[in-house]
């Protein structure tokens, strides 16, 4: 996120901002010395293409950052769309954090116009933690080179010297490099659209396992994000009175299973479920049974 900023933005950002890690893109932006507007809507929703159009029409603009799957909330921003409002003024580069998209969920680089998108490779692509991957648009390698401060360890420009001679300019974690050939090939194996399509159908499988839990055991959950923007990797539930996500973590350790507490502001009243990277439909009904019993004490 910081090399997204340090090479792609000198000026002025705008900041789409619904959830724990778009702040912190923001808050990023910051830190680096960028003077940032915060276009923000309430956690949970997705960003309206339209109003990112004004916002840009309004003033000039670096660059737009935005976080693709919000995976605090479980909200997919509609990337394509804003891409567009964006593509619009050719001096404003879009900065994308993919971090729970890649891998999980469909990203088009070149065909939507994304100037920078960064994943890690712990989230959907299923591996360790410790590496970090970005890919910039010539747009953005032609900027960098003007940015002034973009620092040593993200500055971009020193990547693409060092790769035109086969170098890294800092020593590269190769254990995990071996990890990722041997995972690109497994995904390969699966083919990336089939993967899309497991992804899509484990968020499907929460989704009508939270309307079950309604219905069945007359539990008031609720998903956090709404329908037409809903992730397909990582899915935020809302709590009914009575539960907390703390006490809901817990007993779910206590049987064995890891799932994710909310996040920030979330923490108390939601929790969420990772449905992303290697894990199968099959596997997440298993985890969702024992949910089941800790929510109502059976
Ligand atoms: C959307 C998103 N962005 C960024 C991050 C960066 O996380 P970290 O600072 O832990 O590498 C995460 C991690 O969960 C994330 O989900």
């Amino acid at each position: 996120m910081e090399a997204a900023v340090r090479n792609g933005a000198a000026g002025r950002v705008l900041s789409l901002v619904h959830g724990a890690f778009s702040e912190r893109f923001a808050d990023i932006a910051r830190a680096c010395g960028r003077q940032v507007d915060v276009y923000e809507v309430p956690w949970g929703e997705a960003h309206d293409p339209t109003e990112v159009a004004r916002r840009l029409a309004g003033r000039a603009y670096d660059a737009v950052t935005v976080v693709h799957s919000e995976t605090s909330t479980g909200v997919l921003e509609p990337l394509e769309a804003i891409a567009s409002a964006v593509a619009e003024h050719p001096e404003t580069l879009l900065l994308v954090d993919s971090v729970t998209g890649i891998g999980g969920v469909e990203v088009r680089t070149d065909a939507w116009g994304l100037d920078f998108v960064l994943t890690g490779s712990q989230k959907a692509m299923a591996l360790p933690p410790g590496l970090a991957f970005g890919v910039a648009s010539v747009a953005l390698m032609a900027r960098a080179p003007t940015v002034p401060d973009r620092g040593v360890y993200f500055d971009l420009v020193l990547f693409m010297e060092n790769l035109e001679k086969g170098q890294t300019p800092n020593t590269p974690a190769l254990s995990l490099m071996y990890a990722l050939e041997a995972q690109l090939r497994s995904i390969e194996e699966e083919g990336v659209e089939a993967r899309w399509e497991r992804h899509r159908a484990m968020a499907r499988s929460c989704w009508e396992w939270v309307e079950a839990m309604r219905t069945e055991e007359g539990l008031d959950l609720h998903v956090l994000a709404g329908e037409p923007h809903r992730s397909p990797t990582v899915t935020c539930i809302r709590l009914p009175d009575g539960l907390t996500g703390p006490d809901i973590v817990r007993g779910m350790k206590e049987r064995g299973f890891a799932i994710g507490g909310g996040y920030g502001r979330l923490k108390e009243g939601t929790i969420r479920i990772g449905h992303m990277g290697d894990h199968t439909v099959a596997e997440l009904r298993c985890l969702l049974d024992v949910l089941r019993g800790v929510m109502t004490g059976a």
